[in-house]
């Protein structure tokens, strides 16, 4: 089996999972790219001079996460870190009055349930490695004491379905951190908040983004590429940013 860090990052054709792609693959990891729609992901690659290996993986399709499993299974044989990155919010200024459960449904399908799906159909690899990661892309909308703190930025936010399946997400990683300490499994389970960050997130264009406060991408996956290359790092079940720990 190879000793090179082999990391799969999911939703990685654009925006965040992109820039983790490219930062990790110039730090010497095999790095995987998932993409939904395959030629989306190779088109993203295209022009990058480095060994990325790209695959179809729609988080929320059983079929599609078995085949990426068996990719990785065949050619490494192991999975060293697991970056849950896909997602999208679907309720954006939605009042909680209001929202529909079609938007309910679709944010916990991408944003809970998906990544469920994914970390658990890639453990069996993940307890292949000496030291592995799951580092789940969380946000700070998912904060309850962030929602209820008036000088938090996230203070107005209204997308209660997105915001209560970043929270939702954030107990798994609790949970799971502790059923594998317990079995004392060298995998470590953590969330992240990116911050708020200049992609085309909730359909918007990254330069009004930018415009409303939002930081570049290479900051908001600052504190991923941290966690992903530091293997003394052994901390599990947090939930940190570029400033420190961040309140659940
Ligand atoms: N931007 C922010 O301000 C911000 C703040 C806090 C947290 N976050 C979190 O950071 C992560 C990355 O966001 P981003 O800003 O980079 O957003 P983005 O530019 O909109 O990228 C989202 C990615 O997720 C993919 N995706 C959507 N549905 C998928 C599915 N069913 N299966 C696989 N991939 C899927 C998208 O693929 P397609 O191109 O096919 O749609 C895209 O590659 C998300 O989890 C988000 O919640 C973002």
């Amino acid at each position: 089996m190879t000793n090179e860090i082999i990391t799969l990052v999911t939703g990685a054709n654009r925006g965040m999972g992109l820039e983790i792609v490219k930062e990790l693959s110039k730090k010497d990891q095999q790095v995987i790219l998932g993409s939904r729609d395959l030629a989306k992901g190779k088109a993203a690659v295209s022009n990058l001079n480095q060994s990325i290996d790209v695959v179809q993986l729609d988080v929320t399709d059983e079929k599609s996460i078995q085949e990426a499993v068996e990719f990785v299974t065949d050619k490494y044989g192991k999975l060293d870190i697991l970056i849950n990155n896909a997602g999208a919010v679907f309720d954006n200024r939605k009042l909680p009055s209001e929202i529909t459960q079609d938007s309910l449904r679709d944010d916990f399908n991408l944003n809970f349930f998906g990544l469920i799906a994914v970390t658990q159909a890639f453990l069996p690899l993940l307890k292949q490695s000496s030291q592995a990661k799951i580092i789940n892309i969380s946000s700070m909308m998912g904060s309850m004491t962030e929602a209820l703190n008036p000088k938090s930025e996230v203070y107005q936010a209204s997308a209660v379905g997105y915001q209560a399946s970043k929270s939702a997400l954030n107990m798994y990683t609790v949970q799971l951190a502790k059923e594998l300490l317990k079995e004392n499994l060298p995998i470590t389970v953590n969330a992240i908040d990116p911050g708020m960050v200049a992609t085309e997130f909730g359909g918007v264009n990254p330069e009004m983004a930018k415009k409303m406060g939002a930081k570049p991408i290479e900051h908001g996956v600052a504190r991923t590429i941290e966690l992903a290359t530091d293997f003394d790092n052994k901390s599990t079940a947090t939930f940190t940013n570029t400033n420190g720990i961040v309140a659940w």
